[in-house]
């Protein structure tokens, strides 16, 4: 939380003001001269500025011109008696209040406590805000689940401050949605959010979209391009599906993560930034370092924070909530036993299934109320039979054992088995060996996850 500035030249009045906040419980700091506050403006985060008009080295109506735009704080004006045209002034140069000396405490004290109350509910609207006119305003926080309670507190904590931050969570689980809220809660909420999709820019295009290039750096360069990091100066940089970065490129990002500072490609210069790097990915990050597959310094750079973000299926308990927000732009209703097979559902595709799924059944349906039938089988009956038969989706190796699994119990001999599936008796006898060898006796193997222990 900001604290209290008293910007007087009159340093008895200046020390009294300042005891009788503190006592108050406010933090204070106090400065005599123009100069100095706007400094301290400019470096501190104050809720409120007590700004003395007649200053020694300026005319406080001047300073508060100069910064009342560049920062968020609230002025008071003090104006001396007979000031008043002045203080009239002040209000339109942006200063919420002014008071006249001599003043007594007590109006002091109100008057500081309208002014933090009008800049707390001014940042609450810039929130809101934010999120209403964001392109995707269908987005909520509220929960009901103790595991996306905890991603909310790191989401706040995360916003306050400028480490990195690395969210980790199945397709679909929003990451990208909380990747911008933090953005939006920290105080580079007004400076770019930039989006760099690592899964799609073809590796020998890496480094210059990263970095940017001059001007002939190679040919078809035709002019100097600005790399995605330097139009980030100043905001967030969303390093999205991190693990996907080739190899060659993990050391020069390595290098910028460590040092906010690049070469664009071509160029000499030296070049820094001021980025907030907030890192995503639906991969074993630690898996793919034990592989070779990713820097484990680049890795310990971009974690400083780990949010990990459940799958919707191990917070079920916000399927109504989300539901019911998808449905309000289509004024359509769902039944509560809708809503408990939607809960019985795994969702693979987490959030996005969801709300993807109840726009179709919103659209499709005819009445008040969604058609049951409508909701699910946006899938393929195949789909519906792997989403509900395996809580992890097969492999190709399990599908295979699995199958023939099933054959063989439906058909009862390795040659009608070998005979259906086009391959020789002893391809059958060799894949319900490793069946039988990794599921114990095959006999009483059930076609199911179970089958394969691949729950
Ligand atoms: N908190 C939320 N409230 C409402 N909708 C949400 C929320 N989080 C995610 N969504 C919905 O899910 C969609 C996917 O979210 P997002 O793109 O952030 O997921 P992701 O984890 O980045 O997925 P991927 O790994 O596929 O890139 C969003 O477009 C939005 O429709
Ligand atoms: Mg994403």
């Amino acid at each position: 939380m900001g604290g209290i500035l008293i910007v007087e030249d009159d340093e008895s009045l200046s020390r009294l003001i300042e005891k009788k906040l503190r006592e108050k419980g406010f933090r204070v700091d106090n400065v005599g001269s123009g100069e100095e506050a706007k400094k301290f403006i400019a470096e501190r985060n104050y809720e409120v500025v007590l700004l003395d008009i007649r200053l020694s080295d300026m005319n406080g109506l001047d300073l508060l011109r100069e910064m009342s735009p560049k920062t968020n704080a609230k002025f008071i004006v003090i104006t001396g008696y007979g000031d008043i045209n002045t203080a009239v002034e002040a209000m339109r140069a942006g200063a919420s209040d002014f008071i006249q000396k001599p003043f007594s405490f007590d109006i002091l004290e109100v008057s500081i406590e309208r002014a933090i109350k009008e800049k707390r509910l001014e940042e609450e609207n810039r929130t809101l805000k934010s999120f209403l006119f964001d392109k995707d305003s269908e987005i909520t926080f509220e929960t009901r689940s103790p595991a996306f309670k905890k991603v909310l507190e790191l989401v706040e904590s995360a916003a306050m401050s400028d480490i990195n931050v690395l969210l980790r969570g199945e397709t679909g689980t929003g990451k990208e949605v909380i990747a911008r809220s933090i953005h939006k809660l920290s105080d580079r909420r007004d400076k770019p959010f930039i989006v760099v999709d690592c899964s799609s820019i073809p590796e020998h295009l890496f480094e210059s979209e990263l970095f940017g290039h001059e001007r002939g750096a190679y040919t078809g360069a035709t002019q100097r391009k600005l790399g995605l990091v330097e139009l980030a100066d100043g905001g967030t940089l969303f390093l999205d599906e991190i693990g996907e970065i080739p190899l060659t490129m993990q050391s020069k990002l390595l290098r910028f993560v460590e040092t906010r500072s690049f070469r664009r490609v071509g160029g000499l210069r030296e070049i820094k930034v001021n980025v907030r790097i907030i890192s995503a990915t639906n991969r074993d990050l630690n898996a793919m370092v034990r592989k070779g597959e990713f820097r484990s310094d680049l890795l310990y750079r971009i974690n400083t924070m780990e949010i990990e973000i459940p799958p919707l299926r191990e917070r079920k308990e916000d399927i109504p909530l989300l539901v019911e927000l998808f449905l309000k732009r289509f004024r359509k209703k769902i039944k509560p036993e809708t809503v408990k097979l939607l809960m019985n559902y795994s969702w693979p595709g987490n959030i996005r299934e969801l709300r993807n799924m109840i726009e179709r059944a919103s659209l499709l349906s005819k009445g008040e109320y969604i058609d049951e039938h409508l909701c699910l089988p946006n899938h393929t009956e195949n789909e519906i039979c792997f989403e509900t038969l395996f809580s992890k989706l097969p492999s190709l190796k399990d599908l295979e054992l699995i199958y023939i699994g099933y054959l063989y119990k439906k058909l009862g001999s390795v040659d009608k088995v070998a005979q259906t599936l086009g391959c020789s008796r002893r391809t059958v006898f060799r894949k319900l060996k490793e069946l039988r060898e990794r599921n114990g006796n095959l006999e009483n193997a059930p076609l199911t996850h179970n089958a394969l222990n691949i729950n």
